[in-house]
Formats: structure tokens, sequence, C-alpha cells
């Protein structure tokens, strides 16, 4: 069977980013499973909202629990998983939307993947750190508790790997800055970079 996919159209794109008054971007938050990837999120979210902004997050838990519930954490499924978030969020991106990912995304060659699909112009990495000692104190969901015993395979941090990136365009440290600091530092970067222009509505 033959499959022509339609491709995007620049004039689209730029079409719906006026209508939105807006540019389209992909602000991909990588940490570990706990690090405050969907905290930051949320607030970052409110805080675009606020100024007149159009967003849309895709979060690791809520998209496993739906779009990829047939994926595991093995490592290919977590590639395949990061493969499809990424060409979602590219399909917002090119809707005009400010488009926030967070997932662990582990692995430098995934996130590097990710940038690639969604195209490097539309990606910025934001790195939510925290040290895993931090995240584990934290234990939000009582996961590391449960990988520590062996009760979950796999898990980031514990029995899985987790790579820093080693160049993220932002990074933010949870376990140092307030949650209000952590979102203005990604909004100053959206402004330096010009994603942010001074519309308010
Ligand atoms: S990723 O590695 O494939 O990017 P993703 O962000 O989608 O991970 O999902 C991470 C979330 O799944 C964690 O916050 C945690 O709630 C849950 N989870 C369940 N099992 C694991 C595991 N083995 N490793 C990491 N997170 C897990």
């Amino acid at each position: 069977m033959h499959i022509f996919p339609i491709h995007d159209r620049l004039l689209q794109r730029s079409a719906k980013e006026g209508l939105l008054g807006q540019k389209g971007i992909c602000l991909w938050l990588t940490g570990l499973s706990g690090s405050g990837k969907s905290t930051v999120a949320q607030h970052l979210e409110a805080e675009l909202f606020a100024l007149g902004h159009l967003t849309q997050v895709l979060d690791g838990d809520n998209i496993r629990a739906g779009l990829n519930n047939n994926l595991t954490f093995s490592e290919s499924d977590r590639v395949e998983n990061i493969r499809r978030v990424a060409e979602v969020a590219k399909l917002f991106v090119h809707c005009g939307a400010i488009t926030i990912v967070t997932f662990i995304s582990p692995t430098a060659e995934s996130r590097a993947m990710a940038k690639r699909i969604v195209g490097a112009d539309d990606f910025v990495e934001v790195f939510v750190n925290a040290p895993l000692e931090t995240c584990e104190q934290r234990d939000v969901k009582g996961l590391y508790a449960k990988a520590r015993r062996g009760e979950i395979p796999e898990f980031t941090g514990v029995s899985a790997p987790y790579e820093s990136p080693a160049d993220p365009d932002v990074e933010v440290r949870t376990d140092l800055l307030e949650v209000g600091e952590c979102v203005s530092r990604i909004v100053d970067h959206l402004r330096r970079t010009g994603v942010l222009t001074d519309h308010t509505v």
C-alpha cells in the first residue's frame, strides 16, 4: 500500500500563528521521575495563558495511560514512546501552540531523535534538574521505594540509566529554586530568543 503523507504547508502554519499571535514551539522538559517536570509544566502553562498564549501540555503519565498504553519501560519502548510524542508535539507546534512536553526521555539519543522529528528550530530542551537523592526523598508516587525493593524493573535512576543533557537550552534546579523562579527562567529564555514577544491580552 502506498501512503502519500500530506506535507505541512508553511503558509498554513504561519496563518495559524498569525491567528493566534504567537509562534509555535516545543518546550521539551526532560528529567528524572520526581524532578518536577509536571509541576513546572503546570505553572508554566498557567503563566503563558495569563500572558495570552495558547499552550498544550503532553505529559508522560497521561500519554502512557492513553495513546501509548501498549508500551513498557524497556529501552526500545521508551524510544517508541518518545518518537510518538515528538510526532504529536510537531502537529501541535505546526498549529501554532506552545507545546510543553514532559517525559523523562532518559537518553541523549532519544532526545536528539525528538529534536530531529520536531525540527531543531522549534525545539527547546529544558533540563528539569534535581539530584536523584532529592527525587527519591520526595518520592511523590512511592515508586522509588518500590524500585529499591525490586518491585519495578528498569526504573530510571535506580536500575535504568538517566543521561543528563550535556548542553540544555535551559536548566532549572528544582531543589534550589521555587517553581515560580523556574517558570520565570523558561519564560525569560523564550523572550531572549524571540519566541515570545511582548504580546499580552
Ligand atoms: S520515558 O522514560 O519513556 O520518557 P515517561 O516520562 O513516559 O518515561 O514515564 C515516566 C513515568 O512513568 C514516571 O514518572 C513514573 O510515574 C512512571 N514509571 C513507571 N515505571 C517506570 C520505570 N520503570 N521507569 C521510570 N518511570 C516509570
